[in-house]
């Protein structure tokens, strides 16, 4: 076999074997294939595809590149919950609680921001104290023994999608549905999980921009899982504003406790229940709509929140020590109408700015700075009225670039819908 060969049979539209596709995956590792050449072929699945096969073929030589978590000493069905990334996206502070509060058990392994989206791992690490370096076995221990827990990915998981992944930044091959499904695929196949839920994103703030693309990427996520013997459900969901009002870590986590305390904004509140009910239907076996019912249940009597201060106890977390900035800008808006448009993107950019999340791996982040909204789509806005406040830390930013991601009209033209629909 010789990779030359490959790159020319992808380049005609010809399907690659799952010997091939393990020849690159293996040689790509051991170095024997140069970054020139899986460029050539990266770009060469960009514009010509990947069948079903070939994209099962792929997900399975990328997962067994490195360590595979065996989740099997812990008792019932595992559930996972995995979200493409949005801007304020911290459903996962809300739904491992929730869920666990349930009795289905949630272990969790998450990731660090990835550019301007905020990671799980870096929310939890606002909160002074809270570990989530931790070890397998602790990590069998804990979920034992509360129901849930929540990791940082260890070091060796999937090493062919870290190296791939970062050629794909630097060459023009990030946007392609069979390399974006077998890396997300690759790394939950990889956590041990039987049944995995994810919220896919769809809008301006998302890597999805559009409904179809969204559900071409739901669709090969379903079959890997379908190939691997793994039940896959992919929620469809608006990221065309940022989700909930605060967006920074430590905001984060206080909007994450206000939710689990009914005290939090519909909209990320809504989606938490959904994804809530869809995992604790597919735990326990039962309806959604009896799964639904304890989720409400769970929120109202606030055993989901006492689960959630279970899990940063245990993790070693002082919640009361948790800061937020104290430097407070208002920003007002310059026009009266209805917030028609939000450019979610920038906002999060904005949050990095600030310090709240990285350019480079070793970047420190300011936990306690961001944003908080005080106007969404479809609100009214007066002229001089605040719009959103910005918790600044040690760096500076521009009120009128806050400003300017705000879109507002005199018609009111909100037509949005957070759940759009679901592939399973
Ligand atoms: N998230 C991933 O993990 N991989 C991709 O390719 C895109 C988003």
């Amino acid at each position: 076999m010789n990779i030359v060969e490959i790159i020319n049979k992808k380049r005609l539209k010809k399907h690659l074997t799952k010997e091939e596709i393990k020849f690159v995956i293996d040689g790509y590792i051991n170095n024997t294939i140069t970054d020139y050449q899986m460029s050539s072929l990266l770009m060469a699945i960009c514009i010509n595809g990947m069948n079903k096969e070939e994209t099962a073929n792929l997900t399975d030589a990328m997962y067994r590149s490195g360590d595979v978590i065996d989740l099997s000493r812990l008792n019932g069905r595992k559930i996972d919950k995995h979200s493409t990334g949005g801007v304020g996206d911290k459903t996962t502070l809300i739904v491992l609680p929730l869920v666990a509060s349930c009795g289905v058990i949630a272990p969790k392994m998450s990731g660090r921001g990835l550019g301007f989206t905020g990671g799980t791992i870096d929310k939890l690490e606002a909160i002074p104290g809270f570990h989530t370096n931790i070890n397998i076995d602790s990590f069998i221990n804990e979920v034992n023994t509360i129901g849930l827990a929540l990791a940082s990915q260890t070091g060796n998981l999937v090493p062919a999608d870290k190296k791939i992944y970062a050629l794909r930044d630097v060459t023009g091959t990030v946007e392609s549905i069979p390399l974006i499904a077998s890396s997300i695929m690759s790394k939950k196949l990889a956590s041990g999980a039987d049944t995995i839920v994810i919220d896919l994103k769809v809008g301006n703030g998302a890597l999805m921009k559009d409904i179809e693309s969204a559900r071409k990427l739901g669709h090969a996520m379903v079959d890997i899982g379908k190939a691997h013997n793994r039940k896959v459900v992919c929620v469809l969901t608006d990221m065309n504003q940022p989700l909930g009002n605060a967006i920074g870590n430590a905001l984060e986590v206080k909007e994450a406790i206000d939710c689990l305390n009914n005290n939090g904004p519909d909209d990320i509140t809504n989606l938490a229940i959904v994804l809530s009910s869809v995992m604790v239907s597919y735990g326990l076996n039962i309806s959604f709509e009896k799964a639904n019912d304890m989720v409400l249940e769970n929120l109202k009597n606030k055993k989901a929140y006492h689960k959630f201060i279970e899990l940063v106890k245990y993790q070693g977390g002082t919640l009361e020590e948790m800061k937020v900035s104290d430097t407070v800008i208002s920003v007002k808006s310059k026009e009266t109408g209805f917030v028609t448009a939000i450019e979610t993107d920038t906002l999060g950019e904005i949050v990095r700015k600030l310090g709240g999340g990285r350019y480079q791996k070793e970047d420190k982040i300011d936990h306690s700075v961001g944003l908080v909204l005080s106007k969404k789509i479809g609100d009214y806005v007066m002229e001089d009225e605040e719009i959103v406040k910005i918790y600044v830390g040690s760096k500076d930013v521009a009120i009128d670039e806050v400003l300017n991601c705000f879109k507002i009209e005199m018609l009111n033209k909100n037509e949005h819908n957070l759940i759009k629909e679901m592939i399973r």
